[in-house]
Order: structure tokens, then C-alpha cells, then sequence
């Protein structure tokens, strides 16, 4: 099964994403997380994508597709994945089209998770991230069984470099108009299917669980 999930920053795509890359045995891709571990490991690939994330801007198409790429040649996509964060504008949706299209694939679903901008601010100043496995929580919504430790692999949890409100601002304008066509550009493939992300986490994984079944 391959899926791509959508939707604003911080509208929970990473949170559901791990949920369903458990259940049904897939691997999460986040290009995020990706970057964000090349960024802790300094290298050459982390000190590019810095300048862009820092400043709530998009890395550019060119860096994104390259590091996605050569993702998808390894062992654990044969049976597909759930992506998350990529596509994030058309020309990488093209670009994915046409590399599954190549190989006579193509993806089964998009879905949209939907969360109005007010609520977006809120969820970024108490969500905590673990750098070592890419794991998300909030401080409120989603708290960890210690305070600052990851329950998934003992990491520290930290506030992403990206999480201020002014840069939290940025990245919804950026949202909006380049990364919201690609529900248009999934309504067209007909694979396009939405759920409210404002529910609870586990109300509106039974939403996605139900997609998918
Ligand atoms: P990325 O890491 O993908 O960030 P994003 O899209 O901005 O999304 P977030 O990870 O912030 O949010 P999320 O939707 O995963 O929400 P989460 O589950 O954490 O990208 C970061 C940067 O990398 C980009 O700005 C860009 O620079 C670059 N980049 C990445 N991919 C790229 C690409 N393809 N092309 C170019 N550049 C790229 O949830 C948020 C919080 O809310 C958490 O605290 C969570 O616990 C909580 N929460 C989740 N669900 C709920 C719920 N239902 N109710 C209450 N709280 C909830
Ligand atoms: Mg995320």
C-alpha cells in the first residue's frame, strides 16, 4: 500500500503516519525527519535543508527529490510506505507520478488532514520531538510517560528550531500556496480522502483505519 498523507504543519501527519506504518507494517518517510537527522549529524545534505527549514521556507525541489529517490531503492519500500511530508508541491508530485508510473505503480491514497490555522499555533508550542527516532508528542495532548524522554527508543525530546510562532507562520504561508494544490492535484488522480484532524489522535486514526481497510 502506498499513501501520502496531507495537510498543514502541525495538522498531526507524523502522528498518524507512525500509527498506520505500525499497523500495517510499512515504513514512515518523513522528509522532515530525514532532514532533521541529517541536520543533527552535520552533514553536507543537513547543513543545505538548515537554511531553508530555520527560516519556515521549503528545501528546494531538486535536494528534496534526490534524498527521496534514493529512498525508495531501499529493501523496506517493496511493499510500499506511508509518506509524510513529501510530495509538498507540485512539481514533487509530478516528479513521484512519474517514478511510480515508470514502474507501472502508482499511489493508492492521499489523505488530507484537516486542521484550521488556529488551532496549528497551539499544537507547535507544546509538541516535543525526539531527534533520534523522529517521534512526536505534545506536552498536553499527547505527553510522554516521562517528561522530556522518548517512550519510543529513550531519546531526548526537544523543541524543533522550526516550532516558533513567527516561523510557525511562515510555514502556513508557505503551506498555503504550495503545498494546498496538491488536494486538487489527488481530487484529479481520484485517490484524494479527508478526515477531521481536529478530533482526538485515536478518533481520527479510526477515521484513516477505516479508509484504508
Ligand atoms: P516537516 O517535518 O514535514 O514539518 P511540517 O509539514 O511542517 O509538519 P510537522 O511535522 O510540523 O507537523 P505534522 O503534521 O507532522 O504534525 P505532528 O504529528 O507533529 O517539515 C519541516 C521542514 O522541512 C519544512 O518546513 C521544510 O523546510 C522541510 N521539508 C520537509 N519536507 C520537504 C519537502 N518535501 N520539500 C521541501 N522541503 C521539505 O503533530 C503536531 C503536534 O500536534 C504534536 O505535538 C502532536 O502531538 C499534536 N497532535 C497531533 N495530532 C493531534 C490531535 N488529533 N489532537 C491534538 N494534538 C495533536
Ligand atoms: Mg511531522
Amino acid at each position: 500500500m502506498k499513501i501520502v498523507m496531507l495537510g498543514a504543519p502541525g495538522a498531526g501527519k507524523g502522528t498518524q503516519a507512525k500509527m498506520i506504518a505500525a499497523k500495517y507494517g510499512i515504513p514512515h518517510i518523513s522528509t522532515g525527519d530525514i532532514f532533521r537527522a541529517n541536520i543533527k549529524n552535520g552533514t553536507e545534505l543537513g547543513k543545505k535543508a538548515k537554511t531553508y527549514m530555520d527560516q519556515g521556507a521549503l528545501v528546494p525541489d531538486e535536494l528534496t527529490l534526490e534524498l527521496i529517490m534514493d529512498r525508495f531503492q531501499q529493501a523496506d519500500c517493496a511493499d510500499g510506505y506511508v509518506l509524510d511530508g513529501f510530495p509538498r508541491t507540485i512539481p514533487q508530485a509530478e516528479a513521484l507520478t512519474k517514478a511510480l508510473a515508470a514502474e507501472g505503480g502508482k499511489l493508492d491514497f492521499a489523505i488530507n488532514v484537516e486542521v484550521p490555522d488556529e488551532n496549528i499555533v497551539s499544537r507547535m508550542a507544546g509538541r516535543r520531538a525526539c531527534l533520534s527516532c523522529g517521534g512526536t508528542y505534545h506536552i498536553v495532548y499527547n505527553p510522554t510517560k516521562q517528561e522530556g524522554i522518548c517512550d519510543a527508543c529513550g531519546g531526548e525530546l526537544v523543541l524543533r528550531d522550526d516550532d516558533k510562532p513567527e516561523t510557525v507562520a511562515k510555514r502556513l504561508e508557505v503551506y498555503h500556496s504550495q503545498t494546498q494544490p496538491l488536494i486538487d492535484y489527488y481530487a484529479g488522480q481520484g485517490i484524494l480522502k479527508e478526515v477531521d484532524g481536529t478530533k482526538e489522535v485515536s478518533e481520527v486514526f479510526d477515521d484513516i483505519a477505516a479508509i484504508l481497510a
